[in-house]
């Protein structure tokens, strides 16, 4: 057992940011499953949007984050974000993340700005194509460096751990920490803190195509849920337009700024543009917009993919722009410069999650959440691009700014129960595992995705109830794994996009439903009360 001040459960960039805020007063302990670059930060490839250029507004970006959301997110929380963005800039710049920069005309040397769709103006900074990777790095050297954090890769939260495991039960209804898996000891072990912080990510791997790395399977969401939390919009699950078509390499992102930069979308039967059909916004209209069309124009033309071309502009602007993304298709035999690039939509983000305020408060008390696995009213039904990491460095800061506030009312953990293995035994059909895991994952792909009927979504809703049932056997059977604990919480995670999704009963932002094609005159939020 061991005993910190707080518990982040995370490494990615709201997981790292919570961490080096509180450190300044408390000792932290970060929890990861595998490694500390595993999450989805590490993988963004676009950038961060902040309002940093002379013509760009505030309310601009504001009113960009709205009409993308489709008036499903909350003002006060795009307001509240929005406003901190260049601040938040300013600190990863200060941790060392070389963003990318130019001299102008001046000889003055400025970041340099990109664009992408739902966008007004060049808003987003980057390092190349490969941002995330950059700010991964500069955040996990950070958090080593400090000697009030200490980083545990290599496990896997399980559960939270609440007044119900309180050795002497006292009625208090908190959060207390986490039971997590030794993944190289395969024991359990209970972490125990004053407050604990969900930065776990998304739920991406829900589906069977999707942009998001291997461990992004809602294993916060879950766990908070089971905890008593409330979550929200989780229907909302985000496509990305363009992932790398090919039957070797599943989920590779070509980034949204290829279209920014001027890349077109083709379809390869006629060679022809077809967004200018679709929206006036043409290929930089919002994604789910875009998703859509692509999805209409396979799904017409029996295609396999759609084109995006960017091969018009010269070859030295793409390898200078896209240099990670130009050198990875070069190994699959795809020139860029010269040719187009064969492209999917794919899951890519899960805008719904754990419901937070601005201070990222769950509903329970001592438990916070930030980033991907939480909703706090940012993205309302679509995010826009490049808001994503923005809202995990200002709400990771604000959860931190909200415990050290308030510090001396958070009472010391008491004895908890330790984890309880006396009537279990080691697994010998993991077969199971597998296969249920990709059975979900195919039919939330075929019952659940860009379009949707309330005919698939209640058939996706039957075979949840009977894998629910299969999997509790097995859980209450058998010693955990990372396996069993990712496939339990995606189960849980696909029913509660099941039920949000039957619950909606028009279409909005990224909810698309042939039933209830009207959009309603007035937004509301699907929230969900365990
Ligand atoms: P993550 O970075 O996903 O980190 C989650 C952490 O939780 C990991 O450390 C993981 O190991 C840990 N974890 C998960 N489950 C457990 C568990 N049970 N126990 C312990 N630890 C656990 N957004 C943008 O704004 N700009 C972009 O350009 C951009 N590009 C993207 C490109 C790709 C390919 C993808 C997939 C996403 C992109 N996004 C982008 C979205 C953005 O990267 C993510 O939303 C963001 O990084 C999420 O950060 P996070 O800290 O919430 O979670
Ligand atoms: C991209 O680079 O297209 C991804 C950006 C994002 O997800 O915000």
């Amino acid at each position: 057992m061991s005993a910190h001040d707080v518990i982040v459960a995370g490494s990615g960039a709201a997981g790292l940011t919570a961490a080096l805020a509180l450190a300044e007063k408390c000792k932290v302990l970060v929890l990861a499953k595998g490694s500390l670059t595993g999450g989805s930060t590490a993988w963004a490839q676009g950038g961060i949007a902040a309002v940093l250029d002379a013509g760009d507004t505030f309310e601009q970006h504001i009113g960009d984050t709205m009409v993308a959301g489709a008036g499903l997110n909350r003002q006060e929380t795009v307001e509240f974000v929005i406003s901190r963005a260049p601040h938040a800039i300013e600190r990863l710049i200060e941790l060392g993340v070389p963003f990318n920069s130019a001299r102008d005309s001046d000889g003055v040397n400025k970041l340099h700005l990109t664009r992408e769709g739902g966008h007004s103006q060049r808003r987003i900074v980057h390092v190349d194509d490969a941002t995330g990777w950059a700010v991964q790095q500069a955040l996990v050297a950070a958090a080593e460096a400090h000697p009030n954090i200490t980083l545990l890769p290599g496990r896997s939260c399980i559960d939270l751990i609440t007044g119900q495991h309180e050795l002497r039960y006292s009625g208090s209804g908190r959060v207390w920490g986490v039971y997590a898996l030794d993944e190289g000891s395969g024991k359990v072990e209970a972490h125990t803190a004053r407050a604990t912080v969900l930065a776990t990510g998304g739920a991406g791997r829900v589906y069977q195509f999707s942009t998001a790395p291997r461990g992004a399977t809602g294993d916060g969401i879950a766990m908070a849920w089971r905890a008593g939390a409330r979550v929200a919009n989780m229907e909302m699950m985000q496509f990305h337009p363009t992932c790398l078509y090919n039957l070797e390499v599943k989920n590779f992102l070509i980034t949204e700024a290829v279209r920014g930069e001027g890349g077109q979308l083709k379809n390869p039967k006629t060679g022809k543009r077809f967004m200018p059909a679709y929206d006036a916004r043409e290929e930089l209209a919002p994604r789910d917009v875009v998703a859509r069309a692509i999805d209409a124009e396979i799904k017409r033309d029996g295609l396999d993919y759609v084109h995006l071309d960017i091969s018009h502009k010269p070859p030295e602007f793409v390898k200078e722009h896209f240099p990670n993304i130009h050198e990875k298709l070069l190994t699959l035999g795809i020139d860029m410069t010269r040719e187009p690039i064969p492209v999917v939509p794919a899951q890519h983000y899960t805008c719904g999650g754990v419901v937070i305020d601005l201070a990222g408060r769950t509903d329970l008390p001592g438990l916070y959440a930030a980033g991907e696995c939480s909703e706090s009213g940012l993205h309302g039904a679509n995010r826009l691009a490049s808001n994503s990491l923005l809202e995990c460095f200002v709400f990771g800061a604000a959860a931190a700014a909200d415990i050290l506030d308030h510090w001396d009312s958070f009472d010391a953990p008491p004895p908890v129960r330790p984890w309880d293995e006396s009537r279990v035994t080691d697994s010998d059909e993991e077969v199971i595992i597998k296969q249920n895991w990709t059975e979900i994952r195919r039919f939330m792909w075929n019952y659940v995705g860009i379009v949707r009927t309330t005919k698939r979504l209640e058939r996706a809703a039957h075979r949840i109830k009977l894998l629910t049932e299969e999997v509790a056997e097995y859980y209450g059977a058998f010693r955990v794994t990372t396996d069993l604990i990712e496939l339990r919480n995606l189960l849980q995670t696909a029913e509660l996009i099941v039920r949000s999704a039957l619950k909606r009963r028009e279409s909005r932002g990224l909810h698309y439903i042939l039933d209830y094609p009207q959009t309603d005159a007035a937004a509301k939020d699907t929230v969900l009360v365990p």
